[in-house]
């Protein structure tokens, strides 16, 4: 089925409500004043002159402030601001401005002294380096990799680096917090306003039920909303002290510091394979930044575990501690950062080996899973293989011109693929004598089109038309459901709202009428509950635990890029996708998420790299001018995507996996590749900048 945005109209009027549009009475208007320097200790704030201007209600220091226990996760920052005077990155909240205004606020904070002793920051790839999880590095081994390398006939031993980069969405985070005595109101930019209540909760020692958080439309969140940040405790905890409710949004230079990133990572890969390219032995070891105290851990190799098959496997993960803000996950995490390792080496396996680079893929097709044995789910694969090549022209890619004018012309290939993030749901669906439906479910809309996807789900299972079902989102009050974030929600709440649906259909068939006689039976309203559970009752399932069946979903990239030899510049000329990830519920939304994550990859491969400036150890760029990112003239019309034909029974209800990070896994292998495959330079850095296409 085919169907625009059900918020499409809201949003394009400017109707659309994000949660710092709204002004409870009395609202105070707050603004974090961050430390200055990346490492060092606070001695001390001097804010007289601060708050001697006009509009400023108050400058809060650690003094002012509650003594906040240590949080838990999903907390990204388990050690709050004001607990240490210890500084472990520029830009930690030392001082917060509370204003009538947001202008006066701003001048406060321009003139508040933060006074403190500086030492060297820790700069990255240089920072210590510890296993990522308990005392070994090592996270997973089977066979004996040392041994396949000695007997294989083709190797490859690379590293691949990648740059750090922000979320950048265009609302940046932010909460406006209310007391009404011990009773919290949170109006929160979030892709999971169920998860802030614990943290929120214990942060202030209150229960739980006392908490409401509210996120209308969310302006993006790529995963930067999708843990718990600081700023959203900070809020709450000003307005309990001022007695008045707080708006913190975050101004645009905060965003760098005061919330995630994806982290720099440093991945080696080794390869061993016989003359045919058959994999013998893969080795994967990945480093990702993580903050001095607080922990991110980027688990990429979980590509090297699931995706081809391997007699032998061994993979280490590290974390390198710097003088950074905590890194949090990013569209796409894990196997995004993984693949960029896994796919280059494949590619360069295929070259090394002289097989086509598609033909080593299906040579190492997985038929089970490769870390346990399982069968999959549902795989189709190979024929997104076989489509994307179908459709790209790839078998005879290099009978058409290798140059167009003064470009060099290249074309490269990867495969995508991702855990399948699943978490439990609920929703609740009315269905009204006239005809008309409701649907419930805490669930957020990032951009994605979940709304239309969930009206969509109730309108087939209820037999409605689209436009005579409505839904309610975004707020604690409605029926617990999974975060908005791992590509899970339709699988999820979508599963849970088709069960609700059904439900109400049961209830319908018990009292023996049909939905158009509802009015005439009296019945005004019928109200259906349904859930999406996980084996074991669990909170969280990555691949199939605990079931049969290991899940996954999966694609394949092709892409045309053209290298200018003299600059160095790249274009992405087309891209075809072919993705395997259970039914498609919405065609056009899902092709939409596709072309984006297509465009987001390409962001990756060849523009987004935040730097941490060398001598102070901030981050350079603070604010959207010094960012580049993929705008319309970067990005070609020729992006085909499409779908193989599948139905997943075993992951939901309804057919699905998750499709919206997949799209953005592999393009940069792909790319890379094109790259050498026109110039003959090969770059393992992304992203790859004109100057390292020239430097090779
Ligand atoms: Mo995505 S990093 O799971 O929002």
């Amino acid at each position: 089925m085919i169907a625009t945005r059900v918020e499409a109209t809201a949003k394009l009027t400017g109707r659309a409500t994000f949660a710092a549009d709204h002004r409870p009475e009395g609202v105070l208007h707050a603004v974090l004043v961050g430390a200055p320097v990346a490492a060092g200790t606070l001695r001390g704030v001097d804010a007289d002159a601060a708050r001697a201007l006009p509009g400023v209600t108050a400058v809060l220091t650690a003094a002012d402030l509650p003594d906040f226990p240590r949080l838990d996760m999903p907390a990204a920052v388990l050690t709050l601001p004001f607990t240490d005077d210890r500084i472990p990155h520029e830009g930690w909240p030392v001082a917060i401005v509370l204003g009538e205004s947001i202008e006066a606020a701003e001048a406060a904070r321009a003139v508040v002294r933060v006074d403190c002793a500086a030492e060297p920051p820790v700069l990255l790839g240089s920072g210590e380096r510890t296993p990522a999880m308990g005392e070994d590095a090592v996270v997973f081994t089977k066979g004996d990799v040392d041994a396949a390398r000695a007997q294989a006939a083709v190797r490859v031993e690379q590293t691949y680096v990648q740059a750090a980069r922000h979320h950048n969405t265009m609302e940046t985070s932010g909460t406006v917090a209310r007391w009404d005595g011990d009773r919290l109101t949170l109006w929160d930019a979030v892709q999971a306003g169920s998860t802030v209540i614990p943290v929120v909760s214990k942060a202030f020692g209150i229960d739980a039920a006392n908490v409401r958080v509210v996120s209308p439309h969310t302006g993006g969140g790529f995963g930067g909303k999708g843990y718990i940040w600081p700023h959203e405790v900070l809020a709450a905890a000003a307005a309990r002290v001022a007695g008045r409710p707080v708006k913190l949004h975050l101004r645009r230079a905060d965003q760098f510091s005061a919330v995630g990133y994806q982290p720099w990572m440093e991945q080696t890969i080794r390869l061993a394979a016989d003359a045919e390219g058959r994999l013998l032995g893969v080795e994967h070891a990945a480093v990702n930044n993580a903050g001095l105290v607080e922990t991110h851990v980027e688990p990429a190799t979980e590509a090297s575990k699931s995706l081809y098959a391997s007699p032998a496997i061994r993979l280490r993960l590290e974390i390198e501690r710097v003088s950074l803000n905590v890194p949090t996950p990013m569209r796409a995490p894990v196997e995004g950062p993984g693949l960029w390792a896994l796919e280059s080496a494949m590619n360069e396996l295929a070259d090394e080996a002289g097989i086509d680079p598609l033909d080593l893929r299906l040579a190492n097709f997985a038929e089970v899973s490769p870390a346990d044995g399982r069968p999959w789910s549902s795989n189709r694969l190979r024929e997104a293989y076989a489509e994307g090549a179908r459709r790209y022209g790839w078998r005879n890619r290099h009978q058409r011109p290798r140059q167009d004018g003064h470009w060099r012309i290249g074309h490269g290939m990867a495969t995508c693929s991702m855990g399948s993030f699943r978490f439990p749901g609920a929703a609740r669906v009315h269905l009204g004598a006239d005809g008309s439906a409701v649907v419930e479910s805490n669930v957020h809309d990032i951009g994605s089109g979940a709304q239309t996807v969930l009206a969509q789900i109730a309108a087939e299972e209820l037999g409605v038309p689209l436009d005579r079902v409505a839904v309610r989102w975004g707020d604690t009050d409605l029926p617990r459901t999974g975060p908005t974030y791992g590509s899970s929600t339709t699988m999820g709440t979508g599963s849970a709202v088709a069960s609700a649906a059904r439900d109400v259909g049961k209830q319908l068939a018990d009292l023996g009428i049909e939905a158009d006689a509802m009015a005439a039976a009296g019945v005004d309203e019928i109200v259906g509950e349904g859930t999406y559970e996980l084996p074991d009752g669990a909170m969280f399932n990555g691949d199939g635990e605990g079931t049969p069946y290991a899940m996954r979903t999966w694609g394949v990239i092709f892409v045309e890029v053209g290298v200018d030899p003299d600059f160095g510049i790249l274009r992405l000329r087309r891209a075809v996708g072919v993705y395997s990830a259970g039914r498609i519920v919405n065609a056009l939304t899902a092709r939409a998420q596709m072309i984006g994550a297509i465009v987001w990859g390409w962001g990756k491969a060849t523009m987004e790299e935040s730097d941490q400036e060398p001598v102070h150890g901030r981050w350079l760029a603070k604010n959207l001018s010094n960012v580049a990112v993929p705008v319309n003239a970067d990005i070609p019309a020729d992006i085909d995507v499409s779908f193989v034909e599948e139905f997943d029974e075993a992951a939901s209800l309804i057919g699905a996996r998750g499709i919206g990070e997949l799209g953005a896994t592999g393009v940069d292998a792909a790319v890379a590749a094109a790259v050498h495959d026109a110039v003959g330079v090969r770059v393992r850095e992304v992203p790859i900048l004109p100057w390292k296409v020239l430097a090779g």
